[in-house]
């Protein structure tokens, strides 16, 4: 057996799963998110290190084979958010995540010292407000005594591991979304850490994501019941494991992802393809491949945001019903989802969303999916860049909470105008972890051999010809409204 750990935004999920690629059991924790001000969002890296623990402990104890046959354990994380580590390895503060918005003066500074251009060369990305480097440079500048005792800096997933292990490492998947790796050459950038102050002893050490990084302490097997003989393998970002769970592991592959934030993202094998930082592009979990990714930052956070302000009593299957019956277009409805900004393609954190075209006849179910076809929407902008670029997409993957519901599956082949696979399980981050503990097990001789034994696809959905032609009209004005609305705020 291997162990699967996503370490997401709103919570932790443990997956167990056999030599078969099967899901034998999981366990699911939440946490909260601290929002002190508008634009800040953190979390405490000691309460993930303890709900993992509890979650694994539940795990292995209504797990009733051997527990020794679990031979290893790997990690999937939220990206981005830094957590800082003094010279006795204790937490400095809380972790900032990537939703926070709150460095958008650094991300200028970037700009102004090292040049979009050579930013673009070195880390293939733009600087935006969620990525970790301009978290450091608002640290120098606002908590400098914090940043002063820091003696490492890691990534959320990458301190769980330590907290584990005792070991300190980072992995290029990971490493790619702090705007600090070259990502083409896969190094730290010196260069980026001098030019901006920032001190590069504070980089932590790089593997692969399937590497062996050792096996878990006397202290942590007591806590959750493993044996200590359990590997452990670094693991990957959210994005690059939910590509890896869901086979998206050769050239031609696009993958929809739909959680608190969404992505679609499509493999690349080459280091030195050009979207101006119109997208992100990221060292991948398979050693030597890239992803490119577009991202929404408000996906499924959108649709909770919807019910607990409108329908908080309800579970999301009964505030949905009826979604197949409203027609294409929501009845007049149409919503943006920037309720805290957007990445792509405005990578912009001031714009905020809008319902446009009310009427008095409306009724909920018209809200919700208006929400669901904005959040598509938005998304769909990604993948236009893609297609400008000269990707052929007319596949994609679909993932995550967005996958969970079939009209909402329609809806994205009709608004991406593309077939839409269903896999069988949902757990993708999740799985893609697992998938780099089997692999680094050895149990296969390539991540695609192993993925096509996780890997299942359960439905497909093709888009419909009018429904499609519908969405491209209602595009083109939704489009319209970042324009129309950017200075609202
Ligand atoms: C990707 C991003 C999010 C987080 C969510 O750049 O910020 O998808 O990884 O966990």
């Amino acid at each position: 057996y291997v162990i699967g750990v996503d370490l997401g935004t709103s919570a932790v999920k443990v997956l167990l799963m056999n030599q078969e690629g099967k899901v034998c059991h999981k366990v699911s924790k939440v946490y909260p998110l601290i929002q002190e001000k508008s634009g800040y969002s953190e979390q405490d890296p000691k309460e993930w290190v303890e709900k993992t623990t509890a979650a694994l402990k539940e795990l292995v104890d209504q797990f009733d084979a051997d527990k020794a046959n679990i031979e290893g354990i790997s990690f999937s994380g939220q990206m981005h958010g830094l957590v800082l580590l003094d010279k006795e390895n204790s937490v400095l503060r809380n972790a900032m995540l990537w939703n926070d918005t709150r460095t958008t003066e650094q991300c200028q500074q970037i700009y102004d010292v090292v040049g979009e251009e050579r930013l673009l060369q070195i880390t293939k990305n733009l600087a935006l407000e969620g990525f970790t480097l301009p978290k450091l440079l608002w640290l120098k500048k606002y908590e400098p005594e914090v940043l002063e005792k820091a003696a490492v800096f890691m990534l959320p997933k990458d301190y769980l591991r330590y907290a584990m292990t005792g070991q300190i490492d980072s992995e290029y998947s990971d490493a790619a979304g702090t705007l600090m790796l070259n990502v083409g050459e896969k190094k730290w950038s010196k260069e980026l850490c001098e030019l901006l102050g920032i001190d590069s002893k504070l980089c932590p050490p790089l593997v692969a994501s399937h590497e062996c990084v050792g096996t878990i302490t006397e202290h942590f097997a007591k806590l959750t019941g493993l044996a200590s003989t359990t590997k452990v393998f670094a693991g990957g970002a959210d994005n690059a494991c939910g590509a890896i769970g869901s086979g998206i592991l050769s050239e031609g592959k696009t993958l929809c992802s739909i959680g608190t934030s969404g992505v679609v993202l499509s493999y690349e094998e080459r280091n030195d393809r050009d979207f101006s930082g119109k997208v992100h592009y990221f060292n991948h979990g398979e050693e030597k491949a890239f992803y490119t990714m577009g991202v929404t930052l408000a996906a499924g956070y959108s649709l909770s945001w919807f019910k607990d302000t409108f329908a908080k009593e309800e579970a999301f299957e009964k505030l949905l019903e009826g979604l197949e019956d409203v027609p294409v277009g929501a009845n007049g409805l149409l919503f943006t989802p920037y309720l805290v900004g957007e990445r792509t393609p405005y990578a912009d954190a001031t714009i905020r969303a809008s319902f446009i075209g009310m009427q008095a006849s409306h009724k909920r179910i018209d809200f919700a999916r208006a929400v669901i076809e904005g959040i598509t929407f938005s998304l769909n902008e990604s993948i236009e860049i893609f297609r400008e670029s000269g990707k052929k997409i007319d596949t994609i993957i679909s993932i995550g909470g967005g996958a969970k519901n079939d009209t909402w599956l329609q809806i994205q082949a009709d608004v991406f105008n593309a077939t839409i696979i269903k896999l069988s399980s949902e757990q993708g981050p999740a799985v893609g972890a697992a998938m780099l503990a089997a692999y680094g097990c050895q149990w296969y001789k390539s991540l695609q051999q192993c993925a096509k034994v996780f890997t299942t696809e359960a439905k497909t959905f093709s888009p419909i010809l009018k429904n499609v032609e519908k969405y491209q009209e209602i595009f083109r004005l939704y489009k319209d409204v970042y324009v129309q609305t950017k200075k609202l705020n």
